[in-house]
């Protein structure tokens, strides 16, 4: 994105996603959904330049959007030879029992999973997640921690959770009433004074970090 305007929301961000994980951290109402939108062209800019690959993959906030068809099978069945090979891949998830679920019956954390696992389906060559650990249990967050990290494309997501985003992300953007207020690597950006202002609570990274007397360099 390069000097992208939308409103009053978004005032001029410039975003690059190269490969690996890219996060948009900050808070309530800051822009980040609709960042989000204007990369996948459903909202149109101002002004400013976004330019993206063909088939960007999304999954939304509300999981619930990303649906239009009435059960689970019935999402995947476009992007598969049978039933077995849906079966199949959602055993890989351990979210076989699913599969003939209405979809707006799912669970928020079913429905997310589900939801990022359609987008991924379409064999997309950038995908965007927003609020991806949302409602999710620990062994579901580990999944989806995997999945993401598994993927060969350009992936961008919106989130709150900054020790997920810690884990995850190669590079992180921090966003405060539609401005980009600080970027960088994850650990660089919960140490900047910028970020600071935003008086979120500490990352658990940056907790233990000064328990130890020192600032860290690497999660490990
Ligand atoms: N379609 C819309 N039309 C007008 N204003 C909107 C629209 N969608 C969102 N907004 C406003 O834009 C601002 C940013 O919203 P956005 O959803 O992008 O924030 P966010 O950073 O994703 O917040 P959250 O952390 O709560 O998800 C908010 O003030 C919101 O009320
Ligand atoms: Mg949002």
């Amino acid at each position: 994105m390069e000097d992208v305007w939308y409103k009053d929301i978004v005032k001029g961000i410039n975003i690059v996603c190269g490969k690996g994980i890219t996060a948009i951290i900050g808070p309530n109402g800051s822009g980040k959904t609709t960042t989000l939108r204007l990369i996948t062209k459903s909202l149109k800019p101002d002004r400013g330049k976004v330019l993206i690959p063909d088939k960007v993959g999304s999954s939304w906030q509300n999981p619930y959007y990303t649906f239009i068809k009435s059960t689970v099978y019935e999402e995947f069945k476009e992007f598969f030879k049978d039933r077995k090979e849906i079966e199949d891949f959602l055993g890989n998830y351990g979210l076989k029992h699913l599969i003939d679920k209405y979809t707006f019956k799912l669970s928020m954390g079913q429905a997310r999973i589900i939801s990022i696992l359609i987008a991924i389906s379409w064999s997309p060559n950038a995908l965007v997640v927003d609020e991806p650990t949302n409602g999710l249990g620990l062994k579901e967050k580990k999944m989806v921690e995997e999945l993401l990290k598994s993927m060969k494309i350009p992936v961008i997501i919106a989130s709150h959770d900054l020790d997920f985003v810690l884990k995850i992300s190669d590079y992180v953007y921090v966003m405060n009433d539609g401005h980009i207020i600080a970027e960088g690597s994850a650990l660089d950006v919960f140490y900047d004074d910028k970020f600071s202002l935003l008086e979120f609570p500490e990352p658990y990274a940056v907790i233990v970090g000064k328990r130890l007397g020192r600032r860290l360099r690497s999660i490990e």
